[in-house]
């Protein structure tokens, strides 16, 4: 395995050089673009890492699949009455769909809409209680958001200000859109390493097992809906082709993070900054499908 990782790194790290650092969010335009680490964690608990697998970047968009859960566990399947769980042609931070009169929910809980829809069903307090499952998830007690990238994105995210906005416009949310928009800004700046979205994956490949209480979902059908989603929708329009090419299901984010679930095999974390056109990390998606073909790692 060891060296499976240096090969699939090495392999691949000439893509970062194609891709570009999301800058849209400013303080994201700071990271360090050469940063290229992967961390894979099996069934049995065994550790494989290679290259930068303990720096610190921001989870973005792969939160979603954390709030996910967590409405999940505070509502059941109910979740689904207020978004989808089908998949999309548009981009993360699609809009118009919303202001469609046959459109009655965000199409899936991936795209920021419906992130925004399902952060906005958790209990209680949303950051705390999302800081809390990932400690426990990853027993890395440290986890916390990031200040500056918070305030980065919450000052510039006239997008997602739109999003929200028109969410509570069309009854979507119950909530403030700028309450629901402050938690959701909040999740994505959380600060993990690559080792921190393996051990999350590997949980979520193994059925979620080892929580102490699930609320109102069993974990079967919690860890099924999560790989489903991601399938169908982790890596947004182009979730189709990702499924051909590579067939994990796995979650993207801007700051350059891939979290992928193998089910019942292994859990991959891997980070690298520089983006695709699509908004994918250009070098992870390489590696994964290397990684794949490699590995046969393919659930179809
Ligand atoms: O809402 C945004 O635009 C970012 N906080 C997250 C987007 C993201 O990570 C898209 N993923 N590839």
């Amino acid at each position: 395995m060891e060296k499976v990782l240096e090969e699939v790194l090495e392999e691949n790290q000439v893509l970062a050089k194609h891709g570009k650092v999301a800058s849209y969010i400013p303080a994201l335009s700071k990271v360090n673009p050469n940063h290229l680490g992967i961390c894979i964690i099996d069934a049995n608990g065994n550790t494989y890492k290679k290259g930068d697998c303990e720096v610190k970047f921001t989870i973005q968009s792969i939160s979603k699949v954390i709030g996910l859960m967590l409405a999940l566990m505070d509502n059941g399947e109910k979740v689904f009455e207020k978004v989808g769980r089908e998949g999309t042609e548009d981009p993360f931070n699609t809009l118009y769909k919303l202001d469609l009169p046959y459109i009655k929910k965000p199409v899936n809980p991936m795209i920021n809409a419906g992130a925004i829809a399902t952060t906005a069903q958790i209990k209680g307090d949303k950051i705390k209680r999302i800081l809390e499952l990932i400690r426990d998830i990853t027993e890395n007690l440290n986890i916390d958001y990031s200040r500056e990238v918070y305030l980065s994105e919450k000052t510039t995210g006239e997008k997602n200000k739109a999003i929200a906005h028109l969410l509570r416009a069309r009854g979507m949310i119950d909530e403030e859109p700028d309450e629901a928009l402050d938690h959701y800004f909040k999740q994505c700046s959380i600060e993990v390493t690559a080792c921190d979205l393996a051990k999350i994956a590997i949980f979520i490949a193994n059925g979620c097992k080892g929580l102490k209480s699930y609320g109102e979902i069993n974990r079967k059908t919690l860890s099924r809906n999560l790989l489903a989603i991601m399938t169908m929708g982790g890596m947004y329009n182009i979730s189709g082709q990702y499924a051909a090419e590579v067939g994990v299901p796995s979650k993207s984010g801007v700051g350059g993070g891939i979290m992928a679930a193998v089910p019942g095999r292994m859990g991959i974390g891997i980070f690298s900054p520089p983006l695709d056109e699509n908004g994918h990390s250009a070098a992870g998606y390489g590696i994964m499908k290397s990684l794949s073909r490699r590995l046969d790692l393919s659930i179809f």
